[in-house]
Order: C-alpha cells, then structure tokens, then sequence
C-alpha cells in the first residue's frame, strides 16, 4: 500500500470525481491516479510535459479534465475557490511544503471545498527517524517527513469532527474523514509545537492512530 494506491481506493469507494494534489512535484502520483477531473498544485512543478505550463491545461485525449497551478497552496485556496462551486472536492493529497504549521493550514483549506463524505489523504505522517524529521533531510536530497506528524497530532486534540489515522507504510499515509474520532489526545497548539522527535518515537502508535497497512480495506468496508 502507497499513497497512491490509498488515494484511488478511497476515490473508487465514494465514485468521487474531483481530485486535488497539493505538492505534485514530478507528477509521479498525480499521472497515476484516475479521476474525471484532477487538479495540480505546485509552485515549482518538475513535470516532464513539453508545453510550459501555464493556468490551466486541458487533456482532451482522455477525456479527463487536468488543471495545473503553478502556485503556493496558499494562493491556489485564495484565487482559485470558484473551482469547487458547482463541484466539491472528492480527495485530496496533501503532499506540499511538509511543515505543520502549512500542512495543517492546508488540511483546514481543503476541509473548506471537501465533499461530506471526501477524504484527505496526508503523506509523510510517520518519518522513521529524527532526520527524516529534520529539515536538515530537505537540504542533503534525502526522504523529508518533516513535522506533517504534528498536524496529525494537532487533529486528533482539536477536532471532534474528523476521524484521523495513519497507515503504517510509504512513510506514513495519514486519512481524514468527517465523522466521530475512534478516540482523541488532549494537546493544546503550544504542546504540539514545543513536541520533540522523542515525543513521536516514544508514542508513535498513539499519537498517529497508528493502523497496518491492511487496515484501509477494512475501514473502505466500513465506509457507507
Ligand atoms: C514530496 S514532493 C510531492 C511529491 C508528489 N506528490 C508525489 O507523490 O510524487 C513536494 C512538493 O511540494 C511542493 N511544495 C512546496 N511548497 C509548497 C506549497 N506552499 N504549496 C504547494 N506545493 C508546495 C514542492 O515544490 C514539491 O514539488
């Protein structure tokens, strides 16, 4: 199981048409996933398409709509929301800058245009070692979780309206739904912020709602 793999399951379940990836980089999950109409966000896309990319680009040859926007996620919500009047989101991958203060921002914007049964699936959310949590990771090239973790922890404190885990693979794939938490952490945005690596590595399980990998089948069951 990938984030990938984790997006177009959830996808298929809910027949979802809209799919948003938010950090699309080389395009290496955005061209996998099959949905009527995707949408790229990106401030430095490094897809391999020959046509600069500018706005929106339409592929017509399979008949399914793909928009790029070569912006922060932060411009994409302000500017572009009109996009989600008539169509909701589906699911959306939340892929971008991999800090918490960002990834979490970007989870509250998408909760904005979410359809009532969509999902947001987090890459990232359980780095296997203090340096793919650190920011010295992005700087030597290497896997960079960052502290993505922390918005998962930040959502299983604060919301009593999402259900939040994390599956244990791909460096953790985080899903967010609307509906009653299995159970909920009681940190406030301070502790979460002031939370060390050996905060994580000593209740990782806990603290992700932390699933194997083959959980997912179980929970799409549960989806109605
Ligand atoms: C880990 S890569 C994405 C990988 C891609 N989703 C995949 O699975 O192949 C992270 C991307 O986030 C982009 N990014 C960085 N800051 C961003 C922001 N503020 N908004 C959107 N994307 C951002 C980077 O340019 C980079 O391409």
């Amino acid at each position: 199981m990938d984030r990938i793999q984790a997006v177009q399951a959830l996808l298929d379940k809910i027949k979802g048409k809209t799919y948003l990836e938010i950090g699309t980089d080389y395009g290496n999950s955005f061209f996998a996933i099959h949905a009527k109409r995707k949408i790229a966000v990106d401030p430095h896309f490094k897809l391999k398409l020959k046509k600069k990319i500018k706005g929106v680009i339409v592929n017509i040859l399979n008949f399914r709509k793909e928009m790029f926007f070569e912006v922060t996620s932060d411009d994409f919500f302000l500017n572009n929301s009109n996009l989600f009047d008539k169509n909701k989101l589906d699911v959306a991958l939340d892929d971008g800058l991999h800090t918490y203060e960002q990834s979490l921002k970007d989870v509250l914007n998408v909760l904005k245009y979410l359809n009532n049964a969509g999902f947001i699936v987090l890459h990232d959310c359980n780095p296997e070692s203090e340096s793919e949590a650190s920011h010295l990771a992005l700087q030597s090239g290497g896997p960079w979780c960052g502290d993505v973790w922390k918005t998962i922890v930040h959502l299983r404190s604060l919301r009593s309206d999402l259900r939040v885990f994390v599956l244990d693979c791909d460096h953790g794939v985080g899903v967010v739904t609307r509906g009653k938490p299995e159970n909920m952490l009681n940190y406030t945005p301070e502790d979460i912020r002031l939370m060390p690596y050996s905060g994580l590595e000593a209740n990782r399980i806990k603290l992700l709602n932390l699933k194997p990998e083959n959980f997912l089948e179980e929970f799409i069951k549960g989806v109605k």
